[in-house]
């Protein structure tokens, strides 16, 4: 068996290395996206690995079945940049990596958010110009919170558990039931509801589509004055603009936003010296009530070293077994 392995960074090239050689399979470690152009590069080998933010070319898979590869692994979760159709008309398997640290993207969810109930960013702003004043920073604590749960899968559910040991109310919102977060009576009605009540809406879904945003200016109308957003999950779940004007004119207290709707490009690049165009992401930047990141709550080493081990052992038990407990399903 010869795989090969797309947009390696070099974070992750040890522990390919190491599961290579544990597991006495050829990985050849490339670190260029995989594109029409990079297909090429596969040409024979029995499967792809992959990772990249850039949606996923429907010309790679057509090359993909020309080259006799049918089963292309992702490193990562999110497949929302993969063209179902490509892959079905090809006869490809798709397999991601559902579960590498739910706690990661949890822990720095709350993170971002203790970050801003304390007013981090403005303080240490300051405190670089040498202004040591507390006012106007005075902070929110959060078990005098309520903490609304968008999403109850495994993120949001690791998300509860740790708002719940910093003792804030929680709430939770998922079209599909929990029956652990069913039994402790943690679920509201709609998420109209969520947004009602929470002081605090921490986003834990998949992305619903392009234009298919939860929070924006009709949603926002609704949540309580001074809340806050918190989203680690997809940046087109939110209307940025809407959420900036929502900060900028009183509405909403800020927001944390590890995700963007116009991240690919921008984000885990080095723009240091570029001319930078994105005018509302700018504003963003600049707001001291918005804690910006770019895309790193999962961006740990156990998360990391899972993404590139398991997506390996999906790939071999796809190759020697015909399928693995990480296929899609592409018919949903
Ligand atoms: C995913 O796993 O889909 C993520 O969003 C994290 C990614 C940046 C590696």
């Amino acid at each position: 068996m010869k795989l090969i392995d797309f947009g390696v960074r070099e974070d992750e090239k040890k522990y390919i290395q190491e599961w290579s050689k544990d597991n006495d399979v050829e990985v050849k470690i490339v670190t260029d996206l995989l594109t029409p152009e990079t297909v090429k590069m596969a040409q024979g080998f029995d499967g792809i690995v992959a990772y990249q933010q850039l949606p996923y070319d429907e010309k790679i898979f057509d090359a993909m079945n020309e080259y006799g590869i049918h089963v292309i692994s992702l490193r990562n979760v999110g497949v929302d940049n993969v063209p179902f159709e490509a892959l079905k008309r090809n006869n490809i398997r798709l397999t991601n990596v559902p579960s590498y640290s739910p706690e990661a993207i949890a822990e720095y969810s709350v993170t971002g958010l203790m970050a801003l109930l304390r007013n981090m960013k403005h303080m240490i702003r300051k405190v670089d110009q040498h202004d040591f004043r507390w006012v106007p920073d005075i902070g929110r604590e959060l078990n005098q919170l309520t903490v609304g749960v968008a999403g109850t899968g495994r993120i949001g559910r690791a998300a509860i558990k740790i708002y719940q040991g910093f003792g804030a109310k929680v709430i939770a919102f998922d079209k599909f039931h929990n029956p652990e977060i069913d039994k402790e009576g943690l679920y509201v009605d709609s998420l109209d509801t969520l947004l009602k009540e929470s002081d605090v809406v921490t986003l834990h879904i998949p992305s619903m589509g392009k234009g298919h945003t939860v929070i924006n200016k009709d949603s926002i109308s609704e949540m309580k004055d001074n809340a806050i957003v918190v989203n680690t999950a997809r940046g087109d779940l939110i209307n940025t603009k809407d959420l900036y004007e929502a900060v900028a004119n009183g509405k909403l207290y800020g927001a944390v936003m590890d995700v963007y709707e116009n991240e690919v490009g921008i984000f885990n690049t080095d723009l240091t010296d570029a001319e930078f165009s994105d005018q509302l992401l700018e504003k963003v930047i600049q707001s001291p009530r918005f804690i910006l990141t770019p895309h790193i709550a999962f961006y740990t080493t156990k998360a990391v070293k899972n993404m590139a081990t398991i997506s390996l052992n999906s790939m071999m038990s796809e190759l020697t077994k015909g399928t693995s407990e990480n296929e899609i399903n592409l018919e949903k």
